[in-house]
């Protein structure tokens, strides 16, 4: 059951989220019958200009029948939860259920879902929502497949180092602490080589990390040494840092109670453990070597 790119519609979710915004162009031209999800109506003005071709639709993921709107005649899904959002598993959810119903109407073929890494780390309010997700989608009797990415490689601020003459890094957790780092372009072609292979990756779970474990002071100096100049570090206090994640976030750090848990909380758990993964899985779905973080870092600041 091969994709047909004339017929099958191609649904991606957070179409103007960073994973989608990498992916994008890879799909550019090959569906005839792209949907594309937002949630503001700047991200829809947005992608309407960029992608002419493509229908954007806006939907609140936490409405049922928003959800089923969108997944209306839908063949293959790209589903993203949106960051730090209190009702991601019940978005995800009802993604699956939506899905479910197209499938029993017979247009449905395959649900690949953008989870985390490790997504059993329960003290992660972020991975958690992703397990119970997963879970429903493996009970849900559709095929799919989930990919697993770490922390973005594309979070390490390169360019804003680059542009500062005495640089500063803003060391939101403790940098000493291990994490393997997953580059959205590798993500991006591999999403793109599942819904292409279709069959190939069905009832697949893959954790998807560019990068073997390695502490963000490694990264730090790799910065120094790309940059030609030293990097300072500067630790920035819990509540600060938490603030700072919601601001480039949400742009605002008025927001209530359970949206600020799921920052703090991570930060709490980043201070002391990191994400921990391996490189080989991506690198045998991509056939080549993952993205090297220095080889990342200089083609971000054009060396
Ligand atoms: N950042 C990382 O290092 C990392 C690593 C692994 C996994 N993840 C996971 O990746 C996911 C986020 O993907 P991303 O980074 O591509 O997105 P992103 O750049 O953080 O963008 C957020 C997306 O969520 C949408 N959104 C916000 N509120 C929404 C709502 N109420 N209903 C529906 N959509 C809503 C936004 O749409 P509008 O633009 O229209 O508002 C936007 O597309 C999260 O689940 C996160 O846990 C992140």
């Amino acid at each position: 059951m091969s994709v047909d790119h004339d017929n099958d519609v191609l649904l991606l979710v957070c179409a103007s989220g960073k994973q989608c915004s990498s992916l994008l162009p890879l799909l550019q031209g090959k569906w005839r019958h792209l949907r594309l999800h937002v949630n503001s109506q700047a991200s829809e003005e947005r992608l309407k200009t960029r992608y002419p071709e493509a229908e954007v639709v806006r939907a609140s993921l936490d409405n049922v029948d928003h959800v089923r709107r969108i997944m209306c005649g839908v063949a293959t899904v790209f589903h993203v939860g949106p960051s730090f959002h209190p009702r991601e598993k019940e978005m995800g959810c009802f993604m699956v259920d939506a899905a479910v119903e197209e499938a029993k109407r017979g247009t449905f073929k395959h649900f690949i879902y953008s989870s985390v890494l490790s997504p059993q780390l329960r003290k992660l309010m972020n991975h958690d929502c992703k397990n119970h997700v997963e879970e429903h989608l493996m009970e849900s009797g559709l095929n799919f497949t989930i990919l697993q990415p770490s922390t973005f490689l594309d979070n390490f601020p390169i360019k804003y180092l680059a542009q500062q003459e005495k640089p500063v890094f803003p060391a939101l957790w403790d940098t000493n602490v291990s994490f393997s780092y997953t580059a959205l372009d590798d993500l991006a072609e591999a999403v793109s080589k599942v819904i292409e292979e279709r069959e190939k990756h069905y009832m697949a779970q893959y954790a998807a990390c560019s990068t073997m474990p390695m502490p963000n002071s490694a990264l730090v100096a790799m910065a120094a040494k790309v940059l030609g100049k030293d990097v300072e570090v500067s630790r920035i206090p819990f509540q600060e840092s938490v603030d700072m994640l919601c601001k480039r976030l949400y742009a605002t750090t008025e927001v209530d109670a359970r949206t600020r848990d799921e920052p703090e909380r991570m930060i709490l758990f980043y201070n002391r453990r990191g994400l921990l993964g391996n490189p080989g899985v991506l690198e045998w779905i991509l056939g080549r070597k993952a993205t090297a973080p220095e080889e990342w870092m200089r083609r971000q600041v054009g060396g």
